[in-house]
């Protein structure tokens, strides 16, 4: 190259683009959004934007075909991806295992069955003539059985997901955020991911303001804009009212799995 660029390589300045060091791996509607703006405020983390989707949708197109969708760093720089789909999904593990036994794993966890109504408002904000949220959650049209076929359900019974991961990577290898403490404390939240990733602990409270229209922590800057600003949105919308005892058949139905995931990461979310 040019006698700049020899230069700028030889300082560890050239920026370059790489596989990632570290994921957000899920999941899906726990406020995996909320935990890439954050931890992108760090000077010395570079994420990609848009999800990849690298190892569910776009596998066969290889990791030259992903590490060109990974933005720029320089030395020191940590690349990161976020697609909440990768948790759930029975392949990645061994992919991701296979591009890097190292790679660091982020884990936003959310009360599943918060979780599942936020996943279906979402849905239902995509497609209009959507059944109830009662009809989708059980069979049989009553609140005995529930359809554990049924995404919104399944993606919840974080036990068994993650019992796929644990034949991969050993448990010191993935953070478990609490998509709840998240909200009411990004601060913290982000504390604990900077240690994780070896990082200064660059990003504090100095950077978040709690929004009270929006109900949520917002941002003051960030890389992209320099004015006080939230997510977008899409991001902590207002839920459909659900029968009560709908909820209370689905907290039960969790309950088992919910402790059985305590018991796995040894932390106590303290669902109900
Ligand atoms: P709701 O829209 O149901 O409230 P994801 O980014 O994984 O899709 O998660 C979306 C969820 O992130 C939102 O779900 C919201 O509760 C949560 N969230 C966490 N921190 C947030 C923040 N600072 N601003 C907006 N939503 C946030």
């Amino acid at each position: 190259g040019s006698p700049k660029y020899r230069f700028l390589r030889q300082q560890g300045l050239r920026p370059s683009r790489h596989l990632p060091d570290a994921l957000v791996i899920g999941v899906k509607k726990s406020g995996t959004r909320a935990l890439l703006e954050f931890i992108r405020l760090h000077p010395d983390v570079r994420a990609a934007g848009c999800e990849v989707h690298f190892f569910d949708r776009h596998y066969a197109k290889g990791l030259h075909w992903y590490r060109r969708h990974m933005p720029y760093t320089i030395e020191g720089q940590i690349t990161m991806e976020k697609s909440p789909s990768y948790f759930v999904t029975k392949e990645v593990p061994q992919r991701i295992h296979h591009m890097n036994p190292g790679t660091k794993l982020l884990v936003v966890v959310r009360d599943p069955v918060t979780r599942a109504i936020s996943d279906y408002t979402q849905a239902t904000s995509k497609k209009a003539d959507m059944k109830k949220f009662e009809e989708l959650a059980f069979i049989n049209g009553s609140y005995e059985v529930v359809d554990t076929s049924w995404g919104p359900v399944k993606i919840g019974v974080y036990a068994r997901h993650l019992e796929r991961w644990l034949q991969y990577f050993p448990l010191s290898q993935l953070l478990f955020i609490s998509g709840e403490r998240l909200i009411v404390d990004p601060a913290f939240e982000i504390g604990r991911v900077q240690d994780f990733l070896g990082l200064k602990r660059v990003v504090t409270e100095k950077h978040f303001y709690f929004n009270s229209t929006k109900g949520f922590p917002c941002l003051f800057k960030s890389e992209a804009r320099s004015t006080p600003h939230c997510l977008g949105k899409t991001k902590g919308r207002n839920h459909p009212y659900i029968d009560p005892a709908a909820i209370d058949r689905l907290r039960e139905f969790y309950r088992p799995f919910n402790n059985k995931f305590y018991q796995m990461t040894g932390i106590n979310f303290s669902w109900l």
